[in-house]
């Protein structure tokens, strides 16, 4: 519901704008890969109204997995789909060349695997997303816990502050089985740089920099309508 004395709609509404606009992306008769989050998943009811006009999807999560298929959408195995016209998905930060922070969710490493299966990555976002430089929001990486220490301690010298995302008090364990890592207190200012020195580090699993599988579309939620913003 929108609030009455202002009639600006709320985030909730500005997800569902957005979720809905995504639909002109998806390639009638093919696959489509589907991310993860509270955005993706306006996505998802958006898209079981065109279900019969699509072959199904490939998933980012099993928790993406499990609302596509209630919804009657056919979820295929990565492995058994060589390419994806387009791949939608949300985003925790956004810079002004497509390149996001992603994992809130805890799903970052589906996610960057499907990125990396698909054409074109289009990122549904509303306003609040859009950042001049990447590392306001906490930075999600997945590690095999065994390095947990180690890689707190080599955060700590890049000046980032990292934690064990827990859940009702322990370690969240992901759909992988790993744990989560999010660091605090990072500028980051060259994102594809970032990435690469980050992923080759012992135990990094992924981190939640996607400036190699960045967004080409980026829809926008505003109060005002959807913005297209373009990375090609
Ligand atoms: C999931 O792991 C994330 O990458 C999400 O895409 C991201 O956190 C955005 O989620 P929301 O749409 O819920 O903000």
């Amino acid at each position: 519901m929108s609030d009455p004395a202002s009639a600006a709609p709320t985030q909730d509404e500005l997800k569902a704008l957005v979720g809905r606009a995504a639909l002109d992306y998806v390639v009638r008769g093919e696959i489509v890969g589907v991310g993860t989050g509270s955005t993706v998943n306006k996505f998802i009811e958006a898209l079981a109204t065109i279900r019969n006009e699509i072959k199904g999807a490939v998933s980012s999560s099993v928790a993406s997995t499990e609302r596509l298929r209630a919804l009657g959408i056919e979820v295929f195995d990565s492995n058994a789909v060589d390419e994806l016209a387009v791949y939608i998905d949300g985003a925790d930060e956004i810079d002004g060349r497509g390149h996001m922070i992603k994992g809130g969710g805890a799903a970052l490493t589906r996610e960057k695997i499907v990125a990396a299966q698909s054409r074109r990555f289009v990122c549904i976002a509303d306003a609040s997303k859009r950042v001049e430089v990447l590392g306001a929001f906490p930075l999600p990486v997945e590690i095999i816990p065994m390095a947990a220490r180690r890689l707190m301690r080599q955060f700590a010298a890049l000046g980032g502050l990292a934690q064990v995302r827990e859940k009702d008090g322990l370690p969240l364990v992901t759909d992988n089985g790993q744990h989560i890592l999010d660091v605090t207190g990072l500028k980051i200012a060259d994102p594809l740089a970032f990435e690469s020195e980050v992923n080759q580090w012992p135990g990094v699993v992924t981190v939640g920099v996607f400036a190699h599988q960045k967004a080409q579309v980026c829809l926008l939620a505003t109060p005002e309508g959807v913005q297209t913003l373009r990375y090609d």
